[in-house]
Formats: C-alpha cells, structure tokens, sequence
C-alpha cells in the first residue's frame, strides 16, 4: 500500500490525542505535522499539550519535539502533507471555512467535526454501513474547483453503537421506529475526572445539541446519492434523550424498536452475527474482524469491560429481548473517542486510501 504523510489540525485537544497515538504505528500513514491554535502555535507537541495529555498510553516520542503549527496557516500545512484529520473546538461557521480552506489547497479533510456534517455533498460515513457515500466525493470536488482536495466527515460519537446495530436489520424487517437514551462518557466533552469533577457521583441530563444529532444523522447516513447529493430516507423515526453519566469512555445506548416485518430474536441475533461492511472485505487496517458481538449474559456489554473490545473498534450488543410498546429492546456500547471519534476517521480515512481518493 502507498504510504501517506499525515496532518492532525486540532492535534493538542482530546480527540487530536487519540490521532496521535493511534498513528504511531499505523502501516500506511505516517504523523508530519500537528497543528493547533496560534496559543499552541510554536512550541513543541509536549510543552504544548502540557498537564492535558489524557491518554492512557504514554505521550509517543516521535511527537513529543515536533513543533506545533498553527491550524489557520493553511498553505503552510497542506504544502507539508497529504491529507489531514480534523477536530477542533471552534465556531461552526469557522470550522466549516477552515475545512473548505484545506479541502482547496488540495488537501483532503477528514472531519471529527459537526460542521459539515448535513453539507449535502460531504459524505458522513460509518465505513461498513455507507462506503457507497464517498462516490459523492467527486460532485463535491467539481462544486470545490478541487482536482483532489475534500471533505469527508464521520457521524456523530452518539449514534456509533445503535446505528450499527439497526442497520442489518433495516433491509429484510424494516425499522418503523426507535427510542433511544444514550449514556455518554466525559471524554465526549473533551473531559476527564480531574477537569470534569462535578461529574463524580452525578448525572446531567443535558448535552447541548446531541439529541438533534442523535436523531437526524443517522438518516443521512442511510440516505442514497442523486444529483450530485446525499438524500437522507424519512424513516425510521428516531427520538433520543442523552446523558451524560460519570463514565472515563464508551457511550451506552438503551434501544427500543419497531418493525415493518417483526423478525425473532434469533433472527435479529443471526443478521448481527453475520453483518461485515468494506472494511472487513478490504481488509483496512483498523478494521475490526467482528464489527457486532452479541453478549448472552444478562448484565453485559459493560462500559469499563467492553468498551475496548477490537481495539475499541466493535460494537457490543446485548439484552435483547420483547417489549411492551415496542417490538424489542436492547442495549448497545461503542468506545466514543475510538470508534466513535479518531478511531472511526481513522477506518474512514483508511477506506478513501483504499479507494483511490487520497491519490
Ligand atoms: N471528544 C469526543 O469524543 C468527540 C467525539 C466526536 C467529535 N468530537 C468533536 O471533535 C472536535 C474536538 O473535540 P475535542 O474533545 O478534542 O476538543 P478539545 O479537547 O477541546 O480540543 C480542541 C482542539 O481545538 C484546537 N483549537 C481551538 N481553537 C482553535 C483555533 N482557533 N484554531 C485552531 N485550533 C483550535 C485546540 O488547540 P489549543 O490546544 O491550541 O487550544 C485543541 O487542539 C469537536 O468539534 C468535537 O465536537 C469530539
């Protein structure tokens, strides 16, 4: 595989840490340059994360001297690399400007962030549902004036573990409607105990804007491609309330659903064991072997034992079981900062180099 020079613009922050040492040994892309605020700008990687490194796994030496750059300087990144990971903590509207900045200097973007998130020609992807999206890419470039240069977004860390889990079952049974609650870990705010300590022995039931995204990304994620643009489907419903619980990573969901056709449970448990997307037939890197693994004991998956499960790639399933309102319900756990944030741009970015769109 052709090997890639890499770019993380956000690179000091929660999600930006994960980047960084989720590249430190990947086998097609290669860290150069790690970019931030002009307040980071200039110094070097250690000096500028300082007490903010929340990493279980030490600070990786070949990052630790590089001098940070400054994020606005876009000429001065792009010219460096060959594509970049995005995720910071900005305005919307400067967020979505400074990607279309990257994406025409030529420098493919792949975003963390909300901000392109519903632009009708940026693919939002979760690899094994809607590899299909990324064709879009090529509408986007026209409309950009960009010979390579884009952005490709990935969904919201919310949705990461119900999405995957309705998805199987959507062609042959039909999802008519859903609930969801979601109980979301810290580092989802960017966060850890020491900077977060209200959390401790509470739960808030308010994360500004995450029911919204909760609600309506996945039907952009189950949309098609027509005209040059993603058409999200209409159905299923979905309502969610989220919560954020006092939990380091791995967001929860408890699920209710409906169907069109009501399937048995052990036709649910087979569509989910035997689910596999593109990363697994391409055989990407960060793929996990099994994407959905169905718990039989009663009181998993658990956020602290499953969270990591596949590299914190997988998505645990388990309690499944019939409902008085809806057909069924289950609960649902996928690591947020991993699958659900660098982890997931990481298999996205894998997918588009796969596919040709980072040549
Ligand atoms: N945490 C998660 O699980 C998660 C999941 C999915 C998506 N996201 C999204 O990912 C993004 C980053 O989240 P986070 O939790 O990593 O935030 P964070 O820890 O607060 O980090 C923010 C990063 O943005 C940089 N930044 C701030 N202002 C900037 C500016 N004007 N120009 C350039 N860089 C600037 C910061 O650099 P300095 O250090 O120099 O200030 C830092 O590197 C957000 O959009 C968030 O919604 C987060």
């Amino acid at each position: 595989m052709k090997q890639f020079r890499v770019g993380v613009v956000g690179a000091t922050g929660m999600v930006g840490q994960r980047f960084v040492s989720l590249l430190e040994n990947h086998p097609w892309f290669h860290l150069e340059v790690v970019a931030a605020s002009a307040r980071s700008a200039g110094k070097t990687y250690q000096e500028a994360v300082g007490s903010r490194w929340a990493m279980t796994n030490p600070m990786p030496e070949n990052v630790k001297n590089m001098v940070v750059l400054d994020a606005s300087k876009v000429e001065e990144v792009a010219g460096k690399v060959d594509f970049i990971f995005c995720a910071v903590d900005m305005k919307k509207e400067e967020i979505r400007a400074l990607e279309e900045a990257y994406a025409k200097a030529e420098c493919p973007v792949v975003s963390n962030n909300s901000a392109h998130r519903f632009t009708p020609d940026v693919p939002m992807v979760i690899p094994e549902i809607n590899s299909d999206h990324i064709q879009v890419i090529h509408d986007q470039r026209k409309r950009l004036g960009t010979k390579r240069g884009f952005v490709a977004v990935k969904s919201n860390c919310s949705l990461q573990s119900y999405v995957p889990a309705l998805h199987p079952l959507m062609a042959d049974f039909g999802v008519t409607k859903c609930l969801v609650c979601t109980y979301q870990a810290i580092s989802g705010a960017g966060k850890t105990f020491e900077t977060f300590p209200e959390i401790v022995d509470n739960v808030i039931p308010y994360i500004g804007g995450e029911e919204e995204k909760s609600e309506q990304e996945p039907l952009k994620i189950w949309g098609h491609i027509q005209d040059g643009k993603i058409v999200p489907v209409t159905a299923p419903s979905i309502t969610a309330q989220c919560l954020r619980v006092p939990c380091s990573d791995g967001h929860m969901a408890a699920v209710f659903v409906s169907f069109e056709k009501k399937p048995s449970m052990e036709q649910i448990k087979e569509k989910w064991a035997a689910f596999s997307g593109a990363p697994q037939a391409l055989n990407l890197p960060s793929a996990p072997k099994q994407f959905l693994h169905y718990f039989e004991e009663e009181n998993r998956p658990q956020t602290k034992l499953d969270r990591m499960l596949e590299n914190g790639m997988a998505v645990s399933i388990g309690r499944l079981r019939p409902d008085t309102q809806y057909d069924y319900k289950f609960v649902c756990l996928s690591h947020n900062t991993l699958r659900g944030a660098a982890g997931g741009a990481v298999l996205l970015a894998e997918l588009l180099a796969a596919e040709g769109y980072m040549d």
